[in-house]
């Protein structure tokens, strides 16, 4: 599916029907997470499959989800982290989001969960002896029938010009030079990628020939890290999509603070 498509769908799905994948489907998702493993060569992070779904929401009643309530999925994946390097945290988010595109593309809704906050014992006992560095869980499995007379509820998303900045920061782009410059789209359709409670961290700096990716936050939060890695997936795909064939570059984090504000920058792509 055309990306941008995707992303104007792509929504957290909170309520699944009970029924699970059929044991060939599940089959493909183990082919998908040994070849993301593999073929991205991700040293640092371990993805597995959970198939019985019930164990996992059982345990985690009460602990996880949304609000306080466990969301329950016939199947989850977790993924666990060899450790907390802002490196391996960019990369859980880009790479579970490449995950996530694919599980959607079988008809699945998808759910990120942060499970970072539960005790040892409680992800041993959930997740394997071997799972104590267990961070996030996706539930996922098909969505249920939705009320067409019912409005669902919905994530709203921050305007173009409230995250593109032209030059320095708070100088904001006008949507018309960003269509000048042939990065509209890129813009316009990255907003809709999820971020921890929707918080939608990420500003762009567009100076001299480059893009700046900038964190603004007024309380640091280690998933801040996981929510850059999802934007700049979704970024590569749209620019790519576009003609710009360029990739994200990490760099040395700088900060400045504007009123009750910090910008973190954490990465550069040059067009
Ligand atoms: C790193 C990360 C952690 C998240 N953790 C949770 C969570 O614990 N519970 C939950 O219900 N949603 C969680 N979400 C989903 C976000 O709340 C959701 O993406 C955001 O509200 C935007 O909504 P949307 O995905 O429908 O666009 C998480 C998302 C990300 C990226």
């Amino acid at each position: 599916m055309i990306i941008s498509n995707f992303l104007t769908n792509r929504k957290s799905v909170r309520d699944f029907r009970d029924k699970g994948a059929n044991p060939d489907v599940l089959d493909k998702i183990k082919e998908i997470i040994k070849n993301l493993l593999t073929e991205e060569d991700l040293e640092h992070i371990v993805v597995k499959l959970y198939e019985n779904g019930k164990i996992i929401s059982t345990n985690l009643e009460g602990k996880a989800g949304y609000g306080g309530v466990m969301i329950d999925s016939p199947h989850y994946i977790a993924i666990s982290l060899k450790d907390t390097e802002e490196k391996t945290l960019i990369e859980t988010g880009y790479y579970t989001e490449k995950l996530v595109t694919e599980i959607i593309n079988l008809d699945f809704g998808t759910c990120w969960i942060n499970v970072g906050n539960l005790s040892d014992d409680l992800k041993k006992e959930t997740f394997g002896e071997d799972m104590a560095n267990v961070e996030y869980l996706l539930a996922f499995g098909k969505a249920k029938r939705k009320n067409p007379f019912k409005e669902e509820p919905y994530s709203v998303k921050k305007g173009i010009e409230e995250i593109v900045y032209d030059t320095e920061v708070d100088n904001f782009f006008t949507v018309e030079d960003l269509e000048a410059k042939g990065l509209m789209d890129i813009f316009y359709y990255v907003r809709f990628a999820p971020s921890t409670k929707n918080l939608q961290p990420w500003r762009f700096l567009i100076k001299d020939n480059k893009i700046e990716l900038l964190l603004r936050y007024n309380q640091w939060y280690d998933s801040i890290l996981v929510d850059a890695g999802i934007a700049m997936y979704y970024f590569e795909q749209l620019a790519t999509y576009d003609g710009f064939n360029s990739k994200w570059e990490l760099v040395d984090s700088q900060e400045i603070k504007i009123d009750e504000y910090t910008y973190r920058k954490i990465a550069e792509y040059k067009l």
